[in-house]
């Protein structure tokens, strides 16, 4: 309640404005020392097209977005049949160790223990990861490797172990700038007063892109009922068009 309370008047003081500095957050994934590093906050405001797209992407981008169900040999590699018998191929972390990239793990608090195991032995640091694959090669992750993972949730819900193995925990509760620029005015408003709202009652950057656009082939009324459901985007529209944009 207090912690409620508080998150509220924080809201209030810092309405419009976004809360994360986001070039600190490129700086920090451009900057090598950083080699694992956790993105976390509230859906839909870039953490994954952050991972993708910002910082030390040179030898390119390999991802994976894990459910509890996830096996570790979908990080790793498995054997897959041929013709002639079974070829060994690489999973996404597996590929970036090898390529000295990056790989980009979504929804990191998903891992199962099989996969946290997995995860957890790749990033040791340099001189201690060493992973035996099954084909019996010894895999030492080549320089530049390097990890984002994206959680939803906050880092205290992770297991320790894993909290430990960041090097930078970053949180983002607000769109990037270049996200929020291809919005028109109104709604890079609205959006901008969702985000300083509590996180369960802001509306995910993703949302305000795809209105954006439906807002060109459909009346704002629908596209906003299309996006957000009968109830929400009644609300929206009616702040939208009112101006008075209280959500
Ligand atoms: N910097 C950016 N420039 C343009 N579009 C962006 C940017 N950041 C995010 N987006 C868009 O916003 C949406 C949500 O981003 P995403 O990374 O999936 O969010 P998250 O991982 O936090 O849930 C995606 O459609 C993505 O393409
Ligand atoms: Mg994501």
């Amino acid at each position: 309640m207090a912690k409620e309370r508080k998150r509220s008047t924080q809201a209030n003081e810092n309405e419009g404005k976004p809360q994360v500095d986001w070039s600190f957050v490129e700086r920090c994934l451009d900057t090598a020392p950083l080699r694992m590093i956790l993105l976390h906050g509230p859906p839909g405001v870039g953490k994954t097209y952050a991972g993708y797209k910002k910082g030390r992407i040179g030898r390119g981008v390999y991802s994976i977005t894990l459910t509890d169900e996830t096996p570790a040999a979908e990080l790793r590699g498995m054997w897959v049949p041929q013709k002639d018998g079974y070829v060994w191929q690489d999973g996404p972390v597996v590929s970036a160790m090898r390529e000295g990239a990056r790989v980009v793990v979504n929804e990191i608090g998903q891992a199962s223990p099989d996969v946290l195991a997995f995860f957890l032995a790749c990033c040791e640091s340099r001189e201690s990861a060493r992973l035996t694959l099954p084909t019996g090669e010894h895999l030492v992750p080549a320089e530049g490797f390097n990890v984002v993972a994206t959680s939803n949730e906050a880092p205290a819900s992770l297991p320790l172990a894993l909290r430990d193995r960041f090097d930078c925990t970053l949180e983002i509760d607000a769109p990037h700038p270049e996200a929020l620029a291809l919005l028109s005015e109104p709604l890079r408003e609205a959006a901008l007063r969702t985000f300083a709202l509590e996180p369960e009652r802001a509306v995910s950057i993703r949302s305000w892109l795809k209105l954006e656009e439906l807002s060109g082939v459909m009346d704002l009324f629908q596209a906003c009922l299309a996006v957000f459901g009968s109830e929400r985007g009644r609300k929206i529209h009616e702040a939208l068009t009112m101006r008075q944009l209280s959500f």
